[in-house]
């Protein structure tokens, strides 16, 4: 289906935020509507990652970064040859995020905001209970930090937008920062 969007230059939109958050969700209809467009798509996901490229690291503040400098590593390699490249992962850590961005350029960091009551109500994989009760360690915002970004590309607040606001809001970004040219039939759908 054209819905009018057309390739451009390479980037990485990078979702960061609490697990329960909404990061997948957005990321499955932003990935749709990007490859409904023609623009070449890849899609790095934390928990995906973690079963390969990461495969056997854990969630201390090392192992997380480690994990978020290889999708960084990879998201790079793919945004120079053209591709958008849509990464979803937790990256609770400031510091790591903005070398990832160094490294990238063009990178476009998507702060996933949602209180951490509300991913705990929904508890979409049931780890928040298990996290409360304890039997789940340094699990994110729970007992182990996240640090906000502070000048990020877009803000969601996926306690109050629906995620097809959101992914609507995420693709406005990206035509306003020169990434994709989108037709105006879209822009009114
Ligand atoms: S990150 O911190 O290294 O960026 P990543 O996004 O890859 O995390 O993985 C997070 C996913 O791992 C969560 O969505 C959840 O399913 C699972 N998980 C398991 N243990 C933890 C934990 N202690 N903290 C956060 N997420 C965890």
């Amino acid at each position: 289906m054209d819905n009018g969007t057309r390739p451009g230059r390479g980037f990485t939109l990078w979702f960061t935020g609490l697990s329960g958050a909404g990061k997948t969700t957005i990321t499955d209809i932003v990935e749709k509507e990007l490859r409904d467009g023609s623009v070449p798509v890849e899609v790095l996901d934390g928990d995906i990652v973690r079963t390969n490229l990461s495969k056997g690291l854990g969630f201390s503040r090392e192992d997380r970064d480690t994990n978020v400098l290889r999708i960084g590593f990879v998201a790079d390699l793919l945004t120079r040859n053209g591709v958008g490249v849509i990464v979803s992962a937790i990256s609770p850590y400031k510091e790591v995020r903005d070398q990832v961005r160094r490294n990238i350029g063009d990178f476009v960091e998507v702060f996933v905001d949602c209180p951490v009551e509300v991913c705990a109500e929904r508890d979409v994989k049931g780890l928040y209970a298990r996290a409360y009760a304890g039997e789940i360690k340094e699990f994110t915002g729970v007992s182990d930090p996240y640090e906000p970004p502070v000048s990020p590309e877009l803000t969601l607040k996926t306690d109050e937008e629906s995620p097809e606001e959101s992914a609507r809001r995420v693709l406005d970004t990206l035509v306003e920062l020169g990434y994709l040219d989108m037709a105006e039939e879209y822009n009114r759908a």
